[in-house]
């Protein structure tokens, strides 16, 4: 079997980002990791986020997996250049805020930046946001939110949203939580029609221009996919294949 690509998040929204990578790469052999025991990572510290991820790397180089996906925007702002430093022999690639993209296709739109507290206040994200700050964004921390969104929990994410996005009229809303693209609907039935931008598609991008550099494309013509939570709950499983569909 070739070798294969290790996909993390904090839970399954990082479904997203996958379902991106698919369309380039359908036939890949994936490993996804959920890591539910330690969510949300969005209220974690540096030091705390780099021991969970320094962890699920091992696991993923244990499986001699080719790259590594950060299907997590919080993971990407913390410790990811650590990880680079860390471990230099794999290919890591991460998905972060897509403002570029605001500042590319819609620059002077009213924007809302919706992501983690702990991205929203990062240096990494920071620095991006300086450098294509259109002068007219809001930037949103959504505490617990990634967490209403991994429970399913409808009624809880209506309300929180409700009393959390601005009543100003916003024309773009770019998702900074893999776990976000999941309620784009219930954001529209407030916020009315925005444009949404996220990083997924950008990632599946970069991951297959990096193997293909790398050689390591597979030439295999039909891939696999293995779920692995870290609280070995069947209910997330259940739902991530769900969510694939
Ligand atoms: N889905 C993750 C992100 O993109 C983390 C959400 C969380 O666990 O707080 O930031």
């Amino acid at each position: 079997m070739d070798r294969p690509i290790g996909i993390l998040d904090s839970g399954i929204g990082g479904v997203t980002v996958l379902k991106e990578i698919l369309k380039l790469l359908p036939h890949e052999n994936y490993i996804y990791y959920s890591d539910s025991l330690h969510n949300p990572y969005g209220s974690k510290t540096k030091e705390e986020l780099f021991e969970y991820v320094d962890h699920i790397l091992q696991f993923f180089l244990e499986k001699d997996c080719k790259a590594v996906v950060f299907a997590c925007n919080t993971a990407t702002a913390l410790v990811i250049q650590d990880m680079r430093l860390k471990y230099p022999q794999v290919i890591i690639v991460g998905i972060e805020p897509a403002y570029k993209m605001v500042h590319d296709y819609a620059n002077y739109k009213k924007t809302l930046v919706m992501a983690t507290p702990a991205t929203i206040h990062s240096e990494k994200f920071l620095n991006l946001f300086h450098q294509y700050d259109n002068g007219n964004t809001i930037l949103l921390s959504c505490p617990n939110l990634a967490s209403y969104i991994e429970q399913g929990n409808n009624l809880e994410i209506e309300k929180y949203l409700e009393e959390i996005l601005p009543k100003e009229k916003i024309e773009v809303v770019v998702l900074g939580c893999t776990h976000y693209p999941l309620i784009t609907k219930q954001i529209q039935k407030i916020l009315g029609n925005v444009i949404f931008y996220d990083g997924g598609k950008g990632v599946a991008l970069r991951l297959k221009n990096l193997l293909q550099e790398n050689n390591l494309l597979t030439n295999s013509t039909f891939g696999t996919l293995f779920f692995y939570d870290s609280s070995f709950n069947s209910e997330k499983e259940k739902r991530f294949y769900e969510l694939l569909k």
